[in-house]
């Protein structure tokens, strides 16, 4: 690594959403640009350019009660192992430190290699699942929309912190819904490979299911899940119904904790958003 080469971070606007797209989806990722216009429009956005091209990215989105997130840390392969991604993080830890936030992230396995040398000290467990076509499509049922209030109250008491600015602007896309039944509540929207499911909130593992297995059988996916992993039924009933492991991910935070989170979820947001 050339810890002292001098790079020229700078930060990103809406206008790069093309190009930050084309970063993400070269790694395989599911935001659309969607995804990307909230983090440059809400969030604090850093990258690197050569020439034209976008080669690196990260982002900063503030939640309330000073509590952010880190994500979209993402290097063209050209570029890795130069410490570019140690850079662009310890960007968004001044701009956090700066603003007196706490900052959290749910980091790949390459991710946790470089924040853990940052100070990021690790929380929740999640594993991202993937199901193609649901085993059995045979019988659907009607399934009742509920309001963006209602899952903004139940996920706030889970995060132990608001998150209306994100979840009003999910709900509000048009290949969103919010479903909910028998206790259970959760947010389907669109990704650039696959329909996310998150976050999901449930009194038990079994209305958890319930509700995933009603909507995989209303629409057409694929769909993606992040569970979180210490829902142990959950994740079971998830890959006897067809799903499959991913990967990992590992929720990490950076500072003391300021909130005192409530509920567990099942799946939250997904690793860019918390
Ligand atoms: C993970 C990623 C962002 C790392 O970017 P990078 O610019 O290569 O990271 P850095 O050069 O700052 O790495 C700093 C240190 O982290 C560790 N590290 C980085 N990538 C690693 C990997 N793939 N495996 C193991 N350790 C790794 C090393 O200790 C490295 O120091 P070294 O190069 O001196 O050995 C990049 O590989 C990437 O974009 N991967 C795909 C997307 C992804 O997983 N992003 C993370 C989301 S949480």
């Amino acid at each position: 690594m050339a810890a002292t080469e001098p790079i020229d971070i700078v930060e990103l606007g809406v206008g790069d959403a093309q190009a930050a797209l084309v970063l993400s989806a070269e790694a395989g990722w599911n935001q659309n640009e969607a995804d990307w216009r909230f983090f440059l429009a809400q969030g604090i956005v850093f990258g690197l350019r050569e020439g034209d091209r976008l080669v690196a990215s990260t982002a900063l989105l503030s939640y309330s009660a000073g509590n952010a997130w880190i994500s979209m840390v993402l290097v063209t392969p050209s570029w890795r192992r130069r410490g570019i991604a140690t850079r662009l993080v310890d960007a968004c830890l001044a701009a956090a430190t700066q603003r007196g936030l706490t900052t959290w992230l749910d980091a790949t396995p390459a991710g946790a290699a470089v924040y853990g040398p940052l100070g990021f000290t690790p929380t929740l467990q999640l594993r991202r699942l993937r199901l193609e076509t649901p085993m059995d499509t045979t019988v659907t049922r009607p399934l009742s929309a509920s309001s963006p209030e209602a899952l903004i109250a139940r996920d706030c008491d889970a995060m132990g912190f608001d998150r209306r600015p994100l979840l009003s602007e999910f709900a509000a896309r048009p290949g969103s819904r919010i479903v909910s039944e028998a206790g259970a509540i959760t947010l389907v929207r669109d990704g650039r490979t696959a329909r996310h499911i998150g976050p999901l909130l449930a009194d038990h593992a079994d209305q958890a299911l319930a509700l995933i297995d009603a909507i995989v059988r209303s629409e057409t996916g694929p769909w993606l899940i992040d569970a979180v992993f210490s829902q142990g039924e959950f994740l079971d009933g998830l890959i006897r119904a067809g799903w499959n492991i991913e990967r990992p991910f590992q929720r990490m935070r950076f500072g003391p904790a300021t909130v005192l989170a409530g509920e567990l979820p099942f799946a939250v947001a997904g690793p860019e958003f918390g």
